[in-house]
């Protein structure tokens, strides 16, 4: 990966740490700086090391399903995505729900032309600046990008604003224990947000009503040290390199929750 494309560090401020850590976790994955996040998604490199290594629960429950299911429920005609990532489930989305128009918008514009090319409506765009009228959207899906958004509860009065009267936001966030073991094991401390499972409900109730959320334990599972270490780079190359080497395979846990809000 060239230096140039490297995100640059964080200040220490931003993420908290523990007593008991060596070294403070340099957060940039989970960080809502600006400079940092736009970095981190230039293309989708990073991304996909991250997204290939989870698996669901040990019962087979994934994430995404739980919130494909809420949005099928919510029999939506008009579906907006933010944070669409490379489009994977805005994709779904729209093969799902065969009647929904399906709108993607994402900060990065790489992302959004690998969206765009699996045949979604996707924009370039800030979740803080929506560029669509008032009350437009059924529902509006924010797949682990709440915790990237420099004022969060900007960002939520704007999905609030696109939503019709009782529309529905589905987002996934992780909570304060994921990957603890592993970012532990590598000198770090755990990936504190300001949108996770702990404090998520609090933040959605400021601007909805009705807050559900469900909480998933999934697994992350690593072939090798080397894919453990390939993970840990995409935010901190540091940390990564203090990984212990272990033999074999691997398995991490990981701490997903699922909101509702109308
Ligand atoms: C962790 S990735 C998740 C991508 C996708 N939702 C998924 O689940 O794979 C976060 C995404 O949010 C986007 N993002 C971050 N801040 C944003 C903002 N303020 N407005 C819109 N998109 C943003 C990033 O560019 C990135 O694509």
């Amino acid at each position: 990966m060239p230096d140039a494309e490297k995100a640059p560090p964080v200040e220490a401020h931003q993420v908290p740490f523990r007593e008991d850590s060596h070294r403070i976790v340099t957060g940039m994955v989970l960080s809502n700086d600006p400079a940092g996040v736009r970095a981190q998604y230039a293309n989708e490199a990073r991304l996909s090391t991250r997204s290939s290594v989870w698996r669901g629960t040990r019962d087979g429950r994934q994430p995404q399903d739980v919130a494909a299911d809420a949005i099928a429920r919510a029999r939506p005609q008009r579906l907006l995505e933010v944070g669409c990532g490379t489009g994977a489930f805005a994709e779904r989305l729209a093969t799902e729900n065969c009647n929904a128009v399906v709108v993607a918008i994402d900060r990065s514009p790489r992302l959004v032309e690998l969206t765009a090319a699996r045949g979604i409506d996707a924009h370039v765009a800030d979740v803080m600046a929506l560029p669509f009228a008032d009350a437009g959207f059924d529902v509006v899906v924010a797949m682990w990008m709440l915790y990237h958004v420099p004022d969060l509860h900007q960002g939520l009065a704007e999905i609030r604003r696109v939503l019709r009267p009782n529309g529905a936001l589905v987002a996934a966030t992780n909570g304060d224990e994921h990957l603890t073991e592993l970012l532990t094991e590598a000198g770090g401390a755990p990936l504190i947000t300001q949108f996770s499972t702990e404090n998520g409900s609090e933040a959605l109730h400021r601007h909805f009503d009705h807050v559900s959320q469900t909480e998933l334990a999934t697994q992350a599972v690593f072939c090798d040290h080397a894919q453990a270490s390939a993970y840990l780079a995409t935010f901190d190359d540091t940390l990564a390199a203090s990984l212990p080497h272990f033999d074999g395979p691997r398995e991490y846990a990981g701490a997903t929750s699922v909101f509702v809000a109308r």
